[in-house]
């Protein structure tokens, strides 16, 4: 269910003058982020930080308070999103040369109402520009307050708001009293704080740590950047890494779910054993989930209700969290409603070019995309690509490899999907098999492994003749460059059209070849065979 916002608080004013700021000014070079930035904060929640162990009286919002209660014309929201989605749109494009295909920012295909809505990156993850939730409250008094209030105050969903002050409790309890940076942020408060971290450091960096307005799980109103007050006094800002590491952080990753909370980004694996990196440190580098798209974020909680948090609890321990098959919150809900793979693609911010899907034609990485249709579903070619030649070639001696190479050369329909694992770069001249050391780049998937074949994805099969019907190695048809990130993930990617070509690290194996095309897991075409090198 959606509701309309129907008032204009002083707070959202604000944020809209600050928006027309962040839409007029060019972006900066990248840069350092300022002291006080927040990665994930819009400024209404940095200005209204607060720490959970101090007198509620101090902070509590009041309509009493003297605030001006302006009666408001009935819909003035509508024209001011319509401008903050360009704003985001054209602040994208400017100085950064990536943009936001515009029907990617409008669509929505998500019930924010669920408690297991599945916000990602993804044009299929994103909730609607006015959506807001109906039942809120803030989260000093636990008044119930509308959306246009919560522009203002910081505000949950009822059930969340006494969820988390049942954990501030136990927090409190354990030693280690908690600190609420940011709750509920609207579409437009995501598109100010998204935008402010554009300004900070550069487009792409701002979107691998803030989601797009539309795909952040605070518009859901169930979410929280928790920290500990402990923490809050310990830096200049609270988003820096390390914060796993301390008691309190170690605390929630153990307790949270017993609250109903569970992390949608979750701490890194190596900051897990205290022995190995886990110390608090504020400049270090933090990779990128490829489940999630996301940098680790430790401090990131969701409410999904006791029994689901501790469901997932349950899933997420039943692996060891190094294990590439281990499980976070969006891969249990996928499996919950039978999606296939890992994670959704990503909406074409022009970050991710060969790795991201869109609605709309003029998107960021035009035919490299994965073009969707209106249900949010990829358009599939009813076409198989074809092997054209296939042969062992000689391994680059300078990589050391000691193992076979395939070389496969195909023709690829447009609207090919594939999926991990993506091999080898094809260098310049590969189709006179002048391979050069430096186009060969063999990536560790040599081996049979976990990638179940997901539904309409084409991979090329391989398997030692009389060995038996599967073909143990298989081998994405996506840009290999983007293997890095996304062979952890086993999801849809797409495959770029034309000739192509790519090289298969294989391990030693005797006799002759079989390749084949496979497509969701199936034969498609002839099988070709390939006779074992002299
Ligand atoms: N930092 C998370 C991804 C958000 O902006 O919602
Ligand atoms: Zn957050």
């Amino acid at each position: 269910m959606r509701s309309s916002l129907r008032a204009l608080p002083f707070a959202l004013t604000t944020a809209l003058v600050a928006l027309g700021a962040c839409a007029k000014s060019t972006p900066q070079a990248p840069q350092e982020p300022a002291a006080d930035a927040a990665v994930d904060a819009s400024p209404r929640d940095a200005a209204l930080a607060m720490d959970a162990s101090a007198s509620a009286d101090a902070t509590t919002p009041d309509d009493a308070s003297g605030e001006p209660q302006t009666a408001l014309p009935k819909d003035p929201y509508g024209a001011m999103k319509e401008s903050a989605r360009i704003a985001c749109a054209v602040l994208a494009k400017g100085a950064q040369k990536n943009f936001l295909a515009p029907r990617d920012l409008k669509a929505s295909f998500v019930d924010g109402d669920d408690l297991l809505a599945l916000v990602n990156r993804s044009p299929q993850g994103a909730l609607a520009p006015d959506y807001a939730p109906t039942d809120m409250v803030d989260i000093v008094k636990f008044q119930p307050r509308s959306p246009a209030d919560c522009e203002k105050y910081q505000c949950l969903r009822k059930d969340a708001a006494s969820a988390m002050k049942e954990l501030l409790a136990a927090m409190a309890r354990a030693g280690v009293p908690g600190h609420i940076e940011s709750v509920y942020r609207s579409y437009l408060a995501q598109c100010v704080t998204f935008q402010g971290w554009v300004k900070r450091s550069d487009f792409c960096s701002a979107a691998e740590q803030s989601a797009l307005p539309g795909h952040s799980q605070h518009q859901l109103g169930t979410t929280i950047d928790l920290f500990t007050a402990e923490w809050k006094a310990s830096g200049e800002t609270v988003f820096r890494q390390g914060f796993g590491c301390t008691k309190g952080g170690k605390w929630l990753v153990e307790h949270a779910w017993e609250h109903g909370f569970v992390f949608p980004y979750p701490i890194h694996p190596d900051d897990l054993h205290e022995k190995e990196t886990c110390i608090p440190r504020g400049d270090h580098e933090v990779p990128i989930n490829p489940k999630t798209g996301y940098r680790y974020e430790h401090w990131h909680v969701r409410y999904i209700g006791k029994d689901a948090a501790r469901e997932l609890h349950a899933a997420e321990s039943a692996k060891d969290p190094h294990d590439p098959d281990a499980i976070s919150l969006e891969q249990w809900i996928r499996q919950k409603r039978g999606l296939r793979g890992d994670t959704d693609v990503s909406v074409c911010d022009g970050c991710n070019c060969g790795a991201c899907a869109s609605l709309d034609e003029a998107n960021a990485c035009g035919t490299r995309a994965i073009a969707l249709d209106t249900s949010g579903l990829p358009k599939t070619s009813a076409s198989a690509p074809t092997i054209t030649a296939a042969k062992l070639v000689a391994p680059p001696e300078a990589k050391g490899w000691s193992g076979a190479v395939l070389s496969v050369e195909l023709d690829v329909p447009e609207h090919t999907l594939t999926q991990p694992p993506l091999v080898g770069l094809p260098g310049p001249g590969f189709a006179d098999t002048s391979i050069t050391t430096s186009a060969f780049v063999p990536l560790p998937q040599t081996k049979p492994r976990a990638y179940p074949a997901l539904a309409g994805a084409v991979r090329v099969g391989v398997r030692v003749v009389g060995s038996g019907p599967a073909f143990p190695y298989t081998f994405g048809l996506g840009e290999p460059q983007v293997g890095r990130t996304y062979n952890r993930a086993n999801l849809l990617l797409p495959a770029p059209s034309g000739k192509k070509a790519f090289l298969a690290p294989l391990p030693k194996l005797e006799g002759e070849l079989e390749v084949a095309v496979l497509k969701g897991g199936r034969v498609e075409g002839p099988v070709v065979r390939v006779a074992p090198k002299p």
